[in-house]
């Protein structure tokens, strides 16, 4: 069976990375497989993460290729040298140019520790997130899966998943609850909507 190629762009824990191979594993992704990971940053247990599944990881630093155009032009002949179909930033924390989300149009997808569009666009990521929604005082958060414009979390919404906060909730355990109970089940649900949609194209 033809299979979509994935690529998974990462900086940091990849939790969300390791969601997506388990789903691969237990079935709920059958139209794509992830042939590539890549992380702009070395450090990221993402990477060991990918090593363990027996996946291609590579490095490309944004520190070392200096220009941003350096940068997407290494990304981009690592995407098409591995046949790359869809991309999914999975806690990808480098901002990608208007160039190269229109080269991939419909083509990239993001998870957001929100419901877009609450508490998203330019310097909402990571922990920030959940303590605006905190500050906020919101009774209800979640995640949403969407496809990656030019706009900072501003493409189409592909799913969505509400959390309840709970009295007392610190930032990092909102997070923890928003990831186990949101991210890493509506992203692989996400990767296997897009990916079968996309071979039902070629
Ligand atoms: C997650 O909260 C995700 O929503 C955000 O980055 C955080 C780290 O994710 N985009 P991961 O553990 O590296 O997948």
């Amino acid at each position: 069976m033809l299979k979509a190629k994935i690529a998974v762009l990462v900086s940091g824990g990849g939790t969300n990375l390791q969601a997506i191979i388990d789903a691969q594993n237990s079935g709920v992704i059958k139209s794509g497989e992830v042939a590539l990971v890549i992380s702009n940053n070395s450090g990221a247990y993402a990477l060991t993460r990918a090593e363990n599944a027996g996946i291609k990881a590579v490095c490309i630093s944004k520190k070392e290729l200096k220009t941003q155009e350096a940068f997407e032009s290494a990304v981009i002949a690592a995407l098409e040298e591995n046949g790359i179909d869809l991309i999914v930033l999975a806690g990808f924390m480098s901002i990608l140019s208007e160039s190269f989300t229109s080269r991939y149009d419909h083509r990239i997808i993001n998870i957001h520790p929100s419901l877009i569009p609450s508490f998203c666009g330019q310097g909402y990521y990571g922990l920030k997130v959940h303590e605006a929604a905190l500050k906020k005082g919101v009774k209800v958060t979640g995640a949403t899966v969407h496809f990656v414009n030019e706009i900072p979390d501003g493409g189409e919404i592909i799913a969505q998943k509400a959390v309840e906060v709970m009295d007392g909730d610190t930032p990092e355990v909102l997070q923890k609850r928003v990831m186990e109970q949101a991210e890493w089940i509506i992203l692989p649900q996400s990767v296997e909507k897009i990916s079968a949609e996309l071979i039902n194209e070629k």
